[in-house]
């Protein structure tokens, strides 16, 4: 009867399995409503590893942090491509990546680690700074003034602004020499498409992951799509200041694999997913809770006027051309820190492998379990996050927390008088780490920088509460608030 039904029974040597009450879905519902309260639960009851069904399969928390090392290395038992690979093509529809199915020969790692890092992420960073400064103070995005307050929600004004300058610096501009006012038009048009087609399509990405076929929602179906019309690579070739990432893609779509047009074109919409759908409410996260820290914003403006004065620059309105080389970037720790914090208090990216054969998974306390070929394992960094033995008062926001006594980044974080190898997670592990996570929290760094020397903001309430996350992408990244918040915002005036 048990396997009538799909239902696994604990073997000898294997964590101990919750199949949940309803078939095929198991526990997804119950983890689904509230997944650390759900994870902690069975972490007391069950210890540092058990199996939960979830959607039809079978996934092995690990709750020790201490073991997360047996997971994130890269041993020959875990596969990490299975799943990322499936996962990319289930929710975008282009052919697969994996090398092992034959469409492509191309390394997307390595083009990711080229195009994102190292010697490609200076220009990323200067061509992110001037497109962000156009679309707060030169285009018709925001126009605001210094004597009138223009009041929006955060995660509105965010968006737009975030969403434009990190579109352009991705996908270039159209516009070439052509600066006439239709032109400017145009491109505008074709922005503003995309941000309402992108938030059109990430709002059902959750039930892609899930499974569920993307022809069941019309309208995102469609989305999506028209994004893949906007980057079919004929309409690509117009653009001028195209990043290395895409151009390099565009290249190695051509020559290494076996993509048609449209496959090709979805590749391009997948990173263009990949770029935004987690800086978007991670900068909406700094920027809330910067705000609503005075300590905070104090602690940001001093230490964004020092490196201005350091680099003999002063911000003008009317002449937005402020630069920060990617050294003065890395030199900001309290911006750092405010960002952390602010991704410690929202993130919550699974971090998943397959088990490519069965084989004996050891944990750090000498427990060893068996684990079955196709089994998912999986680590939650929330429970990191949340832990009050490694982060006093969890709940708290505390912009200094990633601070040492010297004001610097504080790398050292202990558990029970252990000093902890992995304690903050929000860009995923090892070999799956996110290629672009120096490039996002450069771009963060800049926006907030950026909105400090030129706007004078307020909450428009300032006691307002912390909106909740919204849980429905809990596994998938940094969760969006539940709600919007308001707040106001004017040209600082020079006296
Ligand atoms: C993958 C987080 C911004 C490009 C990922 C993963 C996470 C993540 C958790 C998956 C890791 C895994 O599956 O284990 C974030 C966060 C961001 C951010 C929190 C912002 C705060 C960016 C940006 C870019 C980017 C700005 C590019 C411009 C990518 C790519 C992958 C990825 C290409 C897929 C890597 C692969 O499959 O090999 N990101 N990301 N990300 N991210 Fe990011």
């Amino acid at each position: 009867l048990w396997l009538a039904v799909g239902i696994r029974r604990r073997q000898p040597g294997e964590p101990a399995v919750e199949n949940g009450f309803i078939p095929y879905l198991g526990c997804a519902l119950q983890f689904g409503a509230n997944p650390l309260q759900f994870l902690r639960s069975r972490q007391r009851k069950y210890g540092h590893i058990f199996t939960c069904k979830i959607a039809g399969k079978y996934i092995h928390f690990l709750c020790d942090p201490f073991s997360y090392h047996a997971v994130i290395r890269q041993g020959r038992h875990l596969d990490w491509r299975k799943f990322h690979f499936a996962t990319s093509v289930k929710a975008f529809g282009h052919d697969s990546f994996d090398p092992r199915h034959g469409h492509t020969t191309e390394n997307l790692h390595q083009t990711f680690l080229k195009t994102l890092q190292g010697e490609a992420l200076p220009s990323l960073i200067e061509t992110m700074m001037g497109h962000l400064q156009d679309v707060m103070l030169r285009s018709d995005t925001l126009s605001p003034s210094t004597d009138r307050w223009e009041v929006d929600g955060i995660f509105a004004f965010c968006y737009k602004v975030m969403f434009e300058s990190g579109y352009l610096t991705l996908f270039g501009k159209e516009l070439g020499e052509d600066k006439s006012q239709a032109r400017q038009a145009a491109q505008k048009a074709l922005v503003l498409n995309a941000l309402e087609n992108f938030k059109e399509f990430d709002k059902i990405f959750p039930a892609l992951v899930a499974g569920l076929p993307i022809h069941v929602f019309k309208s995102a179906y469609s989305a999506r799509e028209n994004l893949a019309k906007t980057m079919h690579a004929e309409k690509l070739s117009r653009r001028q200041n195209v990043s290395d990432l895409i151009a390099m893609r565009m290249l190695l779509n051509d020559s290494l694999s076996t993509f048609n047009d449209l496959s090709k074109a979805r590749t391009h919409v997948a990173l263009l997913w990949a770029s935004q759908a987690n800086t978007l409410p991670a900068t909406f996260w700094s920027l809330f809770y910067m705000i609503r820290s005075p300590d905070a914003m104090k602690a940001a403006r001093a230490e964004v006027q020092k490196v201005l004065e350091s680099s003999g620059q002063t911000a003008d309105p009317s002449d937005p051309r402020l630069t920060l080389t990617r050294e003065q970037l890395d030199n900001m720790p309290v911006l750092d820190s405010i960002i952390k914090e602010a991704m410690r208090l929202s993130s919550a990216s699974m971090n998943v492998r397959v088990a490519k054969e069965d084989f004996l998974l050891h944990l750090d306390n000498q427990e060893a379990y068996h684990i079955r070929k196709d089994d998912v394992i999986a680590l939650y960094p929330p429970m990191l996050h949340y832990d009050p033995e490694i982060y006093e008062d969890p709940y708290e926001y505390k912009f200094d927390r990633f601070l040492d006594e010297n004001g610097q980044e504080k790398a050292t974080f202990f558990r029970g008088g252990r000093r902890l190898r992995y304690f903050y997670m929000p860009f995923g592990s090892g070999v799956t780490k996110c290629p672009g996570r120096f490039f996002a929290i450069h771009e963060i760094k800049q926006f907030l920088t950026l909105v400090l020397v030129y706007f004078d903001m307020e909450l428009l309430d300032s006691a307002v509460k912390v909106p909740p996350l919204d849980q429905s992408r809990a596994g998938l990244g940094i969760l969006q608030p539940s709600y919007d918040v308001d707040f106001r915002y004017k040209l600082q005036s020079r006296q």
